[in-house]
């Protein structure tokens, strides 16, 4: 099922990230041509193998990617192919201070895959991944987001699941349609629609111009 979110309280007037060049809609109108630029977030998942598809499907619908990978989504996917793909580092832990920004200012966020672990330490605030810290502040600065959780029916029948999906929806974050997979059987690859991530955010990133 998929969750219609509520207005985003903090749509109507985003705030801007506190450095680092302005977001694509504030532009002057000669620089407007400039693609938006999606922010692919990557968890631990055995599908994550596949997300060059959704770089793919997105940069074909013109905008720009970059990826962020948990620390243990890292070990999932082909680093070099992705960066190859993108032309941009992928991002996987902080920066130190006084370093330069590897990529541009987020103009939409997809979590896919989200695992369990990641939706809800997400929900709960907590912040210990560079992932989950570029998740908790967008909500803040406007930037609409969509997860796609990839879990089993085992991972999903835990309450906290339920309760962080609730909160996620009550932030704005659109949710995708993937319904979980029987534990332990081969997962629902065949199911899982990279190409959702653009369905939901094309809409949200038109809204905010
Ligand atoms: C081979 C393998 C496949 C996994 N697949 C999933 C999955 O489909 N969904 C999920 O929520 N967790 C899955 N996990 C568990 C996560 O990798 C684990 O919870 C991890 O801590 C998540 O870290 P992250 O949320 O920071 O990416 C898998 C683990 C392994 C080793």
């Amino acid at each position: 099922m998929k969750l219609q979110p509520p207005p985003h309280p903090a749509r109507a007037a985003p705030l801007q990230p506190s450095t680092g060049s302005p977001r694509v809609s504030d532009q002057p109108d000669q620089q407007q041509t400039k693609k938006p630029f999606l922010y692919v977030v990557v968890c631990a998942c055995g599908i994550a193998r596949d997300v060059g598809k959704l770089i793919t499907a997105a940069q074909e619908a013109n905008w720009d990617v970059g990826v962020v990978a948990t620390p243990q989504g890292l070990g999932f996917i082909d680093a070099e192919a992705v960066e190859a793909q993108t032309g941009y580092p992928i991002r996987s832990a902080w920066r130190l201070p006084g370093d330069p920004r590897p990529l541009p200012p987020a103009d939409a966020i997809a979590v896919a895959p989200a695992t369990f672990n990641t939706i809800n330490k997400w929900a709960a605030g907590i912040s210990d991944t560079l992932a989950l810290g570029i998740l908790c502040e967008a909500y803040g600065m406007g930037i609409p987001i969509a997860a796609f959780p990839y879990v089993n029916a085992a991972q999903a029948a835990h309450p906290a699941y339920a309760r962080s999906l609730d909160v996620l929806h009550e932030m704005g974050v659109l949710i995708g349609s993937y319904e979980p997979h029987e534990p332990k059987a081969d997962g629902g690859a065949e199911r899982y629609r990279w190409e959702e991530a653009l369905e939901l955010l094309t809409p949200e990133l038109s809204a905010a111009d």
